[in-house]
């Protein structure tokens, strides 16, 4: 089952020097070793290999948005990649990654994704995703008044939101959020990680043969029935567990980040307590501000490349330096202030192109409905523990903390 493996949950101190991955004492700006320096510059990597790093605005999203730069991991080797390439003349890919494909293909794959995100859906899955925040969110103060916000609200939330996305029975949902939990889980061992991969794999597959037999009302069955061309049992595998890798552990840590970002700007979450209609705002620059995925968006240059005045060979490993990219003083003034009232600008929280984020529609409702619902119904909601003492996961491709012990009165 490698087609289930998530890059997401690799550690980067294999291969990226740690002056690049360590935060210090700052734990909500860039490493320190990202700031500063030219918006593009080579860097070693641990196995050897060199990459370039693009810690400017416009010069990432020219990556993003340029044909050259190949998202295809599968056939140009990213260095900083564990998987090998396919051998040369491979023939057609039969997968359904189309994260990592190139137009034609990747255009063919997403586009029968995007018509299953339809409005009506949307809407039915906003009022789900209440229903699930303030279940949680009532089940912490009945037990409380402590909690550990990752397991109790973070993790729980997005993936309950994936399961009525692809219609898993509430039979299975048990099951469904131990084996993702596990998968994602930075302290379980390879071994772990790998059978709990293995699992989910089986999972979406007899989930796939279930909404073949037995459609209802949900964006995995509208795949399986009206995608034109049909998709195959393995692309349809592979793109049910996209969306799981995908909007989970990324959800779950912007969820939990935002809301330690919060308690330590108090005078911001009072704003945002006081006049509620702050919070689309406020979502969009949490976003900016915390840049969650670190170094996790890379491409390939088919073809030499000048880039911000550095020359690239072909076949250069180029990584998006998000955090600092999102905090470009060229494109933002004040980029280290945490600012809910900053007029909206284009960011690259969601990348950014033809692979921009598919779901950031769903993120954002995500995040309106789970953050609104923690800070009015939790009054009083502080950090139990000093902000130094909370764990952060600065060497994962995802940013964020592996718990949060949170109190209210
Ligand atoms: C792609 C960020 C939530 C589905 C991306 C990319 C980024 C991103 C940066 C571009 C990757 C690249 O260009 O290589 C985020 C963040 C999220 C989030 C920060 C949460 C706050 C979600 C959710 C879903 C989702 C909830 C769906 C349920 C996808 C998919 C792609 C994608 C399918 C691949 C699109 C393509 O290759 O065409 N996301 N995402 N994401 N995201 Fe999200």
């Amino acid at each position: 089952a490698d087609s289930s493996a998530s890059v997401s949950t690799m550690a980067m101190r294999r291969i990226l020097p740690v002056d690049l991955v360590e935060r210090g004492r700052r734990p909500f700006d860039p490493p320190p070793g990202l700031r500063g320096r030219g918006a593009v510059r080579p860097v070693d990597l641990l196995n050897g290999a060199r990459a370039w790093l693009v810690t400017g605005f416009d010069e990432a999203r020219t990556v993003l948005s340029d044909a050259r730069f190949s998202a295809d991991k599968l056939r140009h080797h990213d260095a900083t990649s564990p998987r090998p390439p396919m051998p040369a003349g491979t023939a057609a890919r039969e997968d359904g990654m189309f994260v990592f494909m190139d137009p034609p293909e990747h255009t063919r794959l997403r586009r029968s994704l995007t018509g299953q995100f339809t409005v009506r859906r949307m809407r039915r899955l906003e009022s789900r995703v209440r229903e699930i925040a303030v279940e949680h969110v009532e089940a912490m103060r009945a037990a409380g008044p402590r909690a550990d916000l990752v397991p109790a609200y973070a993790l729980p939330l997005p993936s309950l939101v994936i399961c009525e996305l692809l219609g898993v029975d509430y039979a299975d949902r048990a099951e469904f959020q131990e084996r993702t939990a596990v998968a994602l889980d930075a302290s379980a061992t390879p071994e772990e990680q790998g059978a709990a991969r293995a699992g989910l794999y089986a999972f979406m597959r007899r989930l796939v043969a279930l909404k073949r037999a037995d459609p209802a009302d949900d964006l995995l069955s509208g795949l399986v029935h009206d995608a034109d061309p049909p998709l195959t049992d393995r692309q349809l595998t592979d793109i049910a567990l996209g969306l799981l890798n995908a909007g989970h552990e990324t959800t779950a840590n912007m969820l939990s980040l935002s809301t330690f970002a919060l308690l330590e700007h108090p005078d911001r979450l009072a704003e945002l307590r006081a006049e509620p209609g702050l919070i689309d705002n406020a979502v969009e620059e949490l976003l900016r501000y915390l840049s969650i995925i670190q170094l996790g968006v890379s491409r390939v240059t088919t073809e030499p490349v000048t880039l911000g005045g550095v020359e690239l060979p072909a076949g250069a490993t180029v990584v998006i330096a998000t955090p600092e990219a999102n905090r470009d003083p060229r494109q933002w003034s004040d980029p280290d202030v945490l600012d809910p009232r900053r007029p909206r600008a284009p960011h690259l929280a969601f990348g950014h192109g033809v692979h921009q984020c598919l779901g950031q529609q769903l993120a954002r409702i995500e995040l309106r409905i789970g953050l609104g619902e923690l800070i009015t119904r939790l009054p009083g909601l502080r950090l139990a523990v000093p902000a130094e003492q909370v764990p952060v996961r600065d060497e994962m491709l995802i940013f964020g903390v592996r718990s949060l012990p949170v109190t209210w009165s």
